[in-house]
Parts: structure tokens; C-alpha cells; sequence
């Protein structure tokens, strides 16, 4: 036997053992996952904290300017992945994740997009060493996250 169909019947393997475990099984896996974005979207709000706080200072650090923007676009891109079917305000666990992202996964993965490219450009900016370029593009990196927090997030 090669392992390709070895690798699919473990896949059939444990689908069955999922479904069979049922209802529980899910629960713990809405909860586990919602943490797990939840703690996602908090080292995006150190990295969106340490960037405005730095380019408020009068020789902000454009070094690390550019790290933190890098890591907002690198998990932009993850985003709509943090969210499976089953893990909205109907899973029980507490969450602010509104029932929009599932009726309008476009708009979520297009609210996710923007601040993707926000990012790249506030990072290519403090590569560049421009502050004050850098000081416009945060905001509008900001208005990314706002901007899908309005319509897809609970206050
Ligand atoms: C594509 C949509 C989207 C974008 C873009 C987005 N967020 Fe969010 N964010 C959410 C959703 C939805 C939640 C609620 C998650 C939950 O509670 O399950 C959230 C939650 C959060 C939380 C609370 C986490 C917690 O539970 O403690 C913080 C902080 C946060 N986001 C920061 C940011 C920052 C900073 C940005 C921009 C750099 C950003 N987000 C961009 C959708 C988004």
C-alpha cells in the first residue's frame, strides 16, 4: 500500500471518530479555537499599540516599526482561517465575533485584505525610514482594523 491512501483512510478514520463523539468534541474545539484567534487578534493589538506609541516619539524605532507591521501582515492574510463554521455567538463560548462573518465571508476576507495591503505599506514605509510617511499610514492601517471590527465584531 503507498502511504497516499494510508494518509486518506486516517482522514476517514478520524471524520468518523469526530462525528461519533458529537456534539462535545465540537464544544471544546469552538472553545479552543476562539481562544486561539482571540489570542491572534491581541499580539495584532501589542503590535498596533507599540507602532503608534513609537511614532509619537520624535526619533521613533523604524526598525521595529517595520517588525510590528510585519507581523500585522502576516496574520492578515490567516484571518478568515480563525474562523470555522460553528464558532460564532451560537457556539456558547464568549466571543465578539458576529454572525456576519459566516452571511458575508467576502466582505470578511476583503475587510482582511485591506488591512493586508495597509500593513505591507506602513512596513515598505518604515524600511524606508520615512516617519512621516509612516505616521499617515498607521492610521489608515487603523481604519483597516476598525473598518472590519464595525461591521464584523461585537463592541
Ligand atoms: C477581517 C476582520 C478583522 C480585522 C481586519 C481585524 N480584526 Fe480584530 N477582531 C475581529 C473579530 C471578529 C474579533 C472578535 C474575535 C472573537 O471574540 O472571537 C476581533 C477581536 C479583536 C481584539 C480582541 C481580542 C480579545 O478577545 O481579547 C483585538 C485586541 C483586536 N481584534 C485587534 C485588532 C487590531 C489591532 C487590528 C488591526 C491591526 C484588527 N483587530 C483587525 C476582526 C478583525
Amino acid at each position: 500500500m503507498t502511504p497516499f491512501p494510508r494518509a486518506l483512510s486516517a482522514t476517514f478514520l478520524s471524520a468518523t471518530l469526530a462525528l461519533g463523539a458529537g456534539a462535545a468534541l465540537a464544544a471544546v474545539n469552538a472553545k479552543s479555537v476562539t481562544e486561539s484567534r482571540q489570542a491572534n487578534f491581541k499580539t495584532m493589538g501589542r503590535s498596533m499599540k507599540a507602532m503608534t506609541d513609537g511614532l509619537k516619539t520624535g526619533s521613533p524605532d523604524m526598525t521595529a516599526i517595520a517588525a510590528n507591521a510585519a507581523t500585522l501582515r502576516g496574520l492578515a492574510p490567516k484571518i478568515s482561517t480563525w474562523f470555522p463554521k460553528g464558532t460564532g455567538p451560537e457556539s456558547g463560548v464568549k466571543t465578539e465575533a458576529l454572525a456576519e462573518i459566516w452571511k458575508d465571508p467576502a466582505g470578511f476576507a476583503a475587510a482582511a485584505r485591506r488591512l493586508e495591503s495597509e500593513a505591507a505599506k506602513l512596513e515598505a514605509l518604515a524600511r524606508a525610514g520615512d516617519v512621516a510617511g509612516a505616521r499617515a499610514q498607521v492610521r489608515l492601517v487603523g481604519g483597516s482594523c476598525g473598518g472590519c471590527h464595525d461591521k464584523y465584531k461585537a463592541d
